[in-house]
């Protein structure tokens, strides 16, 4: 990893195809020294991306460029001063990872820097016109034609803003784009991608989601697709060229549920968190269930759907709603999306997602013709923003990569509906906080146990999960988080589809975990046996303990089980993480908001 002012001799370079990145950006306009702050919040933006980091400060006469492969924390070694700056963390999808391609990305000049949260489509046709009229390129991300583009604007006699204004015009794509001048000035431009601003008196945040400056304000605008906003001693934002009036909102969440208080590890406190966040998902206006509840009975069709996860608790959500008589179909969003030809305007999607940014979620829901409800957790999502009706999870903000209170919240309010639908709100109320308390117990009364299999996995290359009915979405969600966390191959299956080919890999000592669930009791146990009889070292989940077993979890008989069930297996799989030697807060490989497709 290198790090420190950028390299000046990078100007030429090998393209090795399209770079598309996912990532975090911070910008900071005020009076104290702009890189501390832009340091602490792309710390909160990392779950973004980790490949590589960097700031931007502006420092008269020239802008100071601090980035380089890695995190924020290998990055930034040399101070770098002025009162306003921009920052960027980011997760490469195509293209290498080195400190050439870390943002921000300056003009020829040096005056100009840039920072990129998206795609810009149209990147290679502006970028060989650059290049004909004389620009020199660093890197080979879409991102640099910015600052060049705006340099000749600037060269023609704009400003900052009314170059971005003309600069935006000729973008295709999704971005969320700072620009910060060497004299201080700084703007900003939103299409597609989040975007929100921190307002806290003179002193002004920008910052992919809200998190970055939640420890200086809750005060947020959420900026809209085609927002230009300028920071030039006040706050200016402008649509189509005109000024435009955007609601500042009071956001619900704290620093402190953005930062670790005392965990090793942000995974660790929200696993921990959960009893609490699974009673504040109960915390659903009545209103606002009941509506929701119109827009089932209203659907001709319904769609349940989202991705990773949030897919696993649409699937499980869809059950629920099966049970109170609702015809419900449920597929991952991508996939879904071949399909959106057949939904109708009179159906309903529901779109289940912790960070409401998904790309393919998003997509599909711009074909949908259908109306959307949301169960989601970022406040000011793209999703809430677009959606025709949201429930909110209120799991305050999840900052490790693998998703727990999230997954756990979410199918709070998914039972919730469908106690909604069957006119018991009270009584679902009454089932969460039962569950609060069950997810308590469940961990503190198998503590010896988690802690055993997750020393038990750290010598296992491969591991099975099976489950019938609901007990399958829990195997995934279990192989899922072990998986991620660990990099121990770790698949599930139904458990009457396990013996039609898998059963096959199983020999002396291979792991099999089993979900019992009441239904299906008895096939999963055979299925769990039949794995047993070819050397299967066997882990089961369940309401009454089989002492043949190696290893049981047993969980309390009330709350929601699925619930109850799933947070023994978070923490194994963040357990044998940190005993491997990985980061479970940034598994390798992945981001947690995917935004590209
Ligand atoms: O933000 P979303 O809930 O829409 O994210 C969906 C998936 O990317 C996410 O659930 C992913 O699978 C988790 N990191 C897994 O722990």
């Amino acid at each position: 990893m290198v790090a420190g002012l950028i390299d000046r001799g990078l100007s030429k370079c090998i393209d090795v195809g399209l770079l598309l990145v996912m990532c975090g950006i911070v910008g900071y306009y005020g009076n104290d020294e702009a890189a501390e702050k832009i340091y602490r919040g792309l710390k909160r933006l990392e779950y973004r991306g980790y490949d590589s980091a960097g700031i931007a400060t502006a420092g008269n006469p020239s802008i100071k460029v601090e980035k380089g492969e890695g995190t924020i924390d290998e990055v930034s070694e040399a101070e770098i001063d002025g009162t306003s700056g921009i920052g960027h963390t980011r997760w490469a999808t195509h293209g290498g990872v080195n400190d050439r391609n870390a943002h921000p990305h300056t003009d020829c000049g040096e005056e100009i820097a840039v920072v990129h949260n998206g795609i810009i489509n149209n990147y290679e046709g502006l970028k060989e016109k650059l290049k004909n009229r004389g620009h020199s390129f660093s890197s080979e991300t879409d991102t640099e034609v910015v600052p060049h583009m705006l340099e000749e604007k600037m060269e023609e006699g704009l400003t900052l803003k009314e170059a971005l204004m003309d600069v935006e015009e000729r973008l295709e794509g999704s971005y969320a784009i700072a620009a910060v001048l060497k004299t201080g000035e700084m703007v900003a431009v939103k299409q597609d991608s989040p975007l929100a601003i921190g307002v806290n008196g003179s002193e002004k945040f920008l910052a992919s989601d809200v998190t970055p400056f939640l420890e200086h304000t809750s005060k947020a605008i959420f900026l809209e697709d085609g927002d230009v906003v300028e920071f030039n001693g006040k706050l200016e934002i402008y649509n189509q060229r005109e000024p435009v009036e955007r609601e500042i909102q009071e956001v619900d969440w704290d620093a402190e549920q953005a930062s670790k208080e005392g965990h090793d590890h942000f995974m660790q406190k929200e696993i921990k968190e959960q009893p609490k966040t699974v009673k504040k998902a109960s915390f659903q206006d009545k209103s606002d269930l009941e509506e929701a509840v119109k827009m089932l009975d209203k659907a001709d069709e319904i769609y349940l759907t989202g991705c990773g996860t949030a897919s696993f608790a649409a699937s499980l959500g869809a059950k629920y709603l099966e049970e109170a008589g609702y015809n419900v179909r449920t597929e991952q969003a991508h996939e879904l999306e071949y399909s959106a030809d057949s939904i109708s305007e009179d159906d309903l999607v529901i779109a289940v997602s912790q960070s409401g940014e998904t790309a393919d979620l998003l997509s599909l829901l711009d074909k949908s013709p259908a109306p959307t409800l949301a169960v989601v957790n970022a406040v000011g999502s793209t999703l809430a923003r677009q959606s025709d009706h949201t429930l909110y999870i209120n799991a305050g903000p999840e900052i490790g990569v693998a998703s727990t209170k999230a997954f756990t919240s979410q199918l709070g309010v998914l039972k919730l509906l469908q106690y909604a639908s069957e006119g018991e709100i009270e009584e679902g109320r009454q089932k969460l906080l039962e569950t609060a308390e069950a997810v308590e117990k469940v961990l503190e009364n198998n503590k010896d146990t988690i802690e055993a299999i997750s020393d038990y996995f750290t010598g296992k290359e491969h591991a099975y999960f099976i489950g019938r009915d609901k007990g399958y979405e829990m195997a995934d969600e279990a192989a899922l988080k072990l998986k991620e966390l660990s990099y121990i191959h770790a698949e599930a299956f139904p458990g009457g589809e396990f013996k039609h080919g898998t059963l096959a890999l199983v020999e002396e000592g291979t792991p099999v975990v089993a979900f019992l669930k009441d239904n299906g009791y008895d096939e999963i146990v055979s299925n769990a046996a039949e794995a047993r009889s070819r050397g299967a070292d066997l882990i089961g989940v369940g309401k009454n303990e089989i002492s043949s077993f190696e290893y049981f979890i047993e969980i309390p008989d009330k709350g929601l089980e699925e619930i109850v069930e799933v947070a023994p297996f978070q923490m194994i799989a963040y357990l044998t993480s940190v005993e491997l030697g990985h980061n479970p807060d940034k598994p390798r490989n992945l981001a947690k908001s995917v935004t590209v497709k």
